[in-house]
This record gives C-alpha cells, structure tokens and sequence, in this order.
C-alpha cells in the first residue's frame, strides 16, 4: 500500500516583484481575489482533498499570512456582539486547522523552500501547492493527482501545454504518453528558451513528491537564475524513480502575473454570489467604450 498524502507545502518566500510596488511590504500571497488571499485557495484546495498538515514556507515581510491564518480574537467579539453571523462563519472557517511556518532565509529558489520543511516532512510523500497558481476551485485537479500518486506510487507533476510564446516562464517536460492524460517523463528543463524547448508541455504548482527529493535537494547546485531550482532536482530523481506527469485541461490562473491574476479576478467575480449581477452589469455597460477604444 502507498503511503496516504496527509501533508502539504506552501512557498511563499519569494520576493513577488513583479507585483511591486504592492508588494514591497506586504506578501504577494496575501492579494486578494475577489475577498480571499490567494494562499487561502490553495489552502481550501488542499482541505478539499484531507490534507491534514499544512506547511507554509514564509520570509521576510511575510508575517500577515501567519496572521491571516490565526484566530482574531477580538474581531470574533466584535461580529458576535453585532450578531454578524455569515462574516463571522467566515473568518472562523479555518481556525481548526494546524499550520506550521518555515522562515526561508533567503529567496534561494523553489528547491529551496521545499528543502526548508524536510524537518516536519519525515519519510513520507507530501503535495506542493504554489498559490500563484491559482485553480478554479470547481476543479479536481489535485484529488485526481493523490488518486494517481496512491494507484504509481511515484512522483506526479500537473502539466499544462502552453503557447511556446510563453514557454521560458516554466519547467518543461520530454515525456511519452500513456493513456488519461499521464505521461510517463524522460526529461525536465528549467525555464528553457523556445527553441530549447522538449514539448510544449509545463509543469504547473501542483506536485505530488516522493520524500527521496530531500536528499538530492540538499546536494543540488544553483541552477536557472542561480536558484536551487525543484526541476534540477526532479531531473535527478528520475534517475532512481519514475516520474509521471498529469495532463490537466481544465481553468487555471497565473496569478503570479498581472494579466493572469486580472483574469482570476474577473473570472471569480462573475461566480461571486454577492458581486457577479452588478459585476456583469458593469462589464456589459463599458464594454462597448472598449470597442471604441479600438480594443476587441
Ligand atoms: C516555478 C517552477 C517552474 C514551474 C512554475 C509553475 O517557477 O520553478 O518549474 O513551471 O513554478 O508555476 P516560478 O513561477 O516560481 O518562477
């Protein structure tokens, strides 16, 4: 039997500077989407799939997602006093849930942040969420990986075939495919440039790793940017272990840049309860002024 995935990691120690000047004091995964930090889908993602051990790898300028994620005593008082019930539901929601933070020292890289929770990860396999990619919450994407990880008892890593305008964004893979989407993976690169490119598959922030990546994380040398970098590592991994790679078809946003996390917003608003009618009411009356504006 496969061991059952009952933890997962969160980093959120980089730097977000292509969010600043929003960013400079305030951690880019606590900008909101819609009403929630965008940590906080991730978080719900996970809970959705009985996660039962959340580590979030923090940093410096990073305190308000600790604080986010704590009981706020007397904001409770107050919307109790006010009999505030829905508000108070809401912010109460997560209180029962353990977080564990890890201080990433420095921003040295994704590989990094996962080396930083090996302490509170023993020997076992764990998920890795990256909160800037956000996942419309209506998907599975991450129940269907656990399903996969608990059937191969391997590594799976959420691919995504992306415009090869856009490729050098991600990591990429040379895989074979194996019927349902899975693709059994022969190779991994960081960032390449177009031409470099093995397919126009991309790794995006959901994996299901194998606990042996500790171990070849903390020999790994700075890779792509000069930053321990988690696809060198998985690179290394296959050399001892099949690694398969789930194709995902389904709605997923990079937040972690302006247009994606615009598209989030947009998108996420329209399914609000509270906002979509007068949302789309608002689209609909400015969108011939768009037209004029020569936008289509
Ligand atoms: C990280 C990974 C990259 C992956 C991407 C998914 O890059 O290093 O392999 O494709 O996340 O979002 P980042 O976006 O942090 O630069």
């Amino acid at each position: 039997m496969n061991k059952k995935i009952k933890k997962a990691i969160f980093p959120a120690g980089g730097l977000g500077t292509r969010f600043l000047p929003a960013t400079k004091a305030s951690p880019k995964e606590m900008l909101p989407i819609v009403d929630k930090p965008m940590i906080q889908y991730a978080i719900e993602e996970a809970i959705a799939c009985n996660i039962e051990e959340f580590i979030i790898i923090t940093g410096k300028y990073k305190r308000a997602i600790e604080d986010h994620f704590d009981s706020a005593y007397e904001l409770e008082e107050n919307l109790r006093k006010l009999d505030k019930k829905k508000l108070l539901e809401e912010i109460t929601r997560l209180n029962h849930i353990n977080f564990a933070y890890i201080r990433q020292k420095a921003a040295l890289g994704l590989g990094h942040a996962i080396l930083c929770a090996k302490p509170f990860v023993d020997n076992e396999p764990f998920a890795v969420l990256l909160s800037d990619d956000v996942i419309d919450p209506e998907e599975t994407l991450l129940k269907d990986m656990i399903r996969l990880y608990e059937k191969l008892g391997c590594s799976i890593l959420a691919l995504e075939q992306v415009p090869m305008t856009e490729i050098h964004k991600y990591g990429v893979i040379a895989g074979t495919a194996s019927g349902n989407g899975l693709y059994k993976i022969n190779d991994l690169i960081e960032k390449p440039e177009r031409e470099k490119a093995p397919s126009n598959l991309a790794i995006i922030g959901r994996y299901i790793l194998t606990p042996e990546i500790f171990g070849i994380l903390e020999k790994l040398t700075p890779g792509r940017g000069g930053e321990i970098q988690l696809t060198d590592a998985l690179r290394d991994l296959l050399k001892g272990q099949t690694i398969y790679g789930y194709h995902f078809r389904g709605k997923r946003y990079d937040a972690g840049d302006k247009l994606g996390y615009l598209k989030a917003t947009v998108n996420f608003a329209l399914k609000n309860k509270e906002v979509s009618e007068a949302f789309i009411k608002y689209l609909l009356d400015i969108a011939p002024t768009l037209k004029t504006k020569g936008h289509r």
